[in-house]
């Protein structure tokens, strides 16, 4: 696992991970609808490019994203909204950052199964307002009639072979008794265009999927299998996905 974590660490990940749909809207509507306690700040660990924390940044006092991986950040400087005064990156694990709270609100997009979650817990509940909620957010494409072709590719070539596709790392965290859950919301799927090269770039930005795990051929060969999958349902090289983002949140704690 951890190993896996670190190809967040290779430049060509973070280059590959512009390519990821964005997450639609009404994530961000909810998110700042689950603080409710001044001051508006947030905390957002394992913050990546900034995927949550740049859209957030304008709507709430100040965020910051705390990320291990320096190519991560240094992508996210750049991206829109990168350099908004309301945003201060940190290049650290979560699990030794320095944290600068009160918090209002932490959020963990696609991060959070990553991390050692007693180690995180302890060092962001006592920097909790008295009502912050933890929000867990997974999002991607959904109702993709080519994905039996992608999911070929994909038990050829990934690293990472025990995939569960009913873990829930939400519930996961809540039987550990590190959370009291609170609440989950689906967004309604929002239509991203996407050019089918970028669709399957982004793929190079998963962890069990990275570039520098794979030989030239290998990466070559994982790329015509997803191409020809996808290419009959893609018009002038362009393919139209449907994202849909699932927020799931409660109040974190330290188990005596
Ligand atoms: C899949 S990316 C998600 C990035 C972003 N939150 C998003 O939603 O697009 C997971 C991120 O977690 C970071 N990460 C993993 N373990 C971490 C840790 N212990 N402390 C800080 N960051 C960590 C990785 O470097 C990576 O950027």
């Amino acid at each position: 696992m951890t190993e896996l974590a670190a190809t967040f660490k290779q430049q060509a990940v973070a280059e590959a991970y512009q390519h990821r749909p964005p997450y639609p809207d009404e994530v961000f509507d909810r998110l700042v609808h689950l603080i409710t306690d001044p001051p508006r700040r947030v905390l957002d660990i394992g913050a990546g490019d900034g995927a949550i924390a740049r859209p957030l940044a304008p709507r709430v006092e100040h965020v910051d994203a705390i990320d291990f991986s320096q190519p991560m950040v240094d992508t996210g400087r750049q991206r829109p909204g990168g350099d908004h005064p309301n945003l201060g990156w940190q290049v650290n694990p979560i699990e030794a950052a320095d944290l600068d709270g009160p918090y209002a609100l932490v959020t963990a997009g696609a991060s959070i199964h990553w991390m050692p979650w007693e180690e995180t817990f302890a060092r962001i509940v006592p920097q909790l307002t008295p009502n912050a909620q933890l929000v867990v957010i997974e999002h991607g494409p959904v109702d993709m009639p080519w994905w039996d072709g992608v999911l070929t590719a994909i038990q050829k070539h990934s690293r990472k072979q025990n995939h569960d596709p009913k873990y829930n790392v939400f519930d996961a965290i809540a039987e550990r008794g590190l959370l009291d859950v609170n609440g989950t919301a689906r967004t309604e799927p929002v239509v991203y265009r996407q050019r089918v090269a970028d669709y399957v770039e982004q793929f190079h930005s998963t962890s069990s999927l990275a570039r520098d795990l794979m030989s030239p051929d290998e990466a070559d060969d994982f790329d015509a299998i997803v191409e020809e999958a996808v290419r009959p349902y893609a018009q002038d090289g362009v393919l139209e996905l449907k994202v849909q983002a699932e927020l799931s949140w409660g109040r974190p704690k330290i188990p005596s």
